[in-house]
C-alpha cells in the first residue's frame, strides 16, 4: 500500500537546510569539536539527558556512535543529525529523530541539544523546523512526538514555537541523568500549521 511505504536512504542522507543553520549526518571528523562542545557544555546538558557513560566523550565511544547511527538510518529506524551554523559551519549541537514507528504510525520521536555558548539565539528554532519539514515532507511521517521534564523550561518553550502539542503526561517515562523522571508529552501531526 503506497501510502505506508517506507522511505529510506541507503546512501547518506541530504543536508537539511534551515534559517541560518543547516543540519547533516555526524561525520568522523566532527569528533573534535563534538568532544570539545560537549565537554564545554558538561553542567548545562546532563541535567536533561541520559547518564553519560564514563567514555562517552573518547574517540572510540564516538566512532560506535557513528556506527549505530548508520545501522539505525539504514534501518529506517532513526536519523541522527549535528547542528551547524551556516555562515562560519561551526557545529553547534545535534538532533536525532528516533523510534520511527512505520505500518499505521508513521511516527517518530525527536531529541535535541544545543552546546551552551550557542543557546538561546533562536538557532535550536530554525534547526527543528527544518527538522519537522524533513520528517514530514521527506520521510513521509505523519506524527512526531517529543517529551521533556517538566521543570525545562527551554525545552517547553522551543517545542510550542515550532507548533508541538501538549498531549499528555507520562510518570517516570525516561531515565534521564540517573533518574526515572516524569516528562510532558508534546507531539505535531503533519497537517499542523508552523506558528
Ligand atoms: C532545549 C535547548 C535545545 C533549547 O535551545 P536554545 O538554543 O535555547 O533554543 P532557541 O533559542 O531556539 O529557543 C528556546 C526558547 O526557549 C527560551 N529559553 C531558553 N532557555 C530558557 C530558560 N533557561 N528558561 C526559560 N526559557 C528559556 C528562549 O527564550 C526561546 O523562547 P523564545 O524564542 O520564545 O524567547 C537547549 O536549552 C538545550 O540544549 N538544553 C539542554 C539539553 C536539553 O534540554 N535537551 C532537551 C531534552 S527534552
Amino acid at each position: 500500500m503506497a501510502f505506508f511505504r517506507t522511505v529510506s536512504f541507503s546512501e547518506p542522507i541530504p543536508t537539511v537546510e534551515g534559517e541560518g543553520v543547516f543540519l547533516r549526518a555526524p561525520q568522523m571528523g566532527d569528533y573534535s569539536d563534538w568532544a570539545a562542545l560537549r565537554e564545554a557544555s558538561r553542567a548545562f546538558l546532563t541535567p536533561w539527558e541520559p547518564t553519560w557513560p564514563a567514555d562517552d566523550l573518547s574517540r572510540s565511544a564516538f566512532r560506535r556512535r557513528l556506527r549505530r547511527y548508520a545501522e539505525d538510518q539504514r534501518s529506517d529506524a532513526s536519523y541522527a543529525f549535528f547542528l551547524f551554523r551556516k555562515v562560519d559551519q561551526t557545529l553547534l549541537g545535534g538532533l536525532t529523530l528516533a523510534n520511527i514507528r512505520r505500518g499505521v504510525a508513521q511516527a517518530g520521536s525527536i531529541g535535541y541539544w544545543i552546546g551552551e555558548p550557542y543557546a538561546r539565539r533562536g538557532q535550536m528554532t530554525a534547526a527543528v523546523r527544518a527538522l519537522v519539514l524533513f520528517a514530514f515532507a521527506t520521510l513521509r511521517l505523519h506524527r512526531l512526538e517529543a517529551a521533556c521534564i517538566p521543570s525545562n523550561a527551554a525545552s517547553i518553550r522551543l517545542l510550542e514555537n515550532t507548533g508541538f502539542a501538549r498531549e499528555g503526561y507520562a510518570r517516570e517515562y525516561l531515565c534521564i541523568n540517573g533518574l526515572w523522571q516524569d516528562h510532558l508529552l508534546f507531539a505535531r501531526l503533519a497537517g499542523d500549521a508552523m506558528p
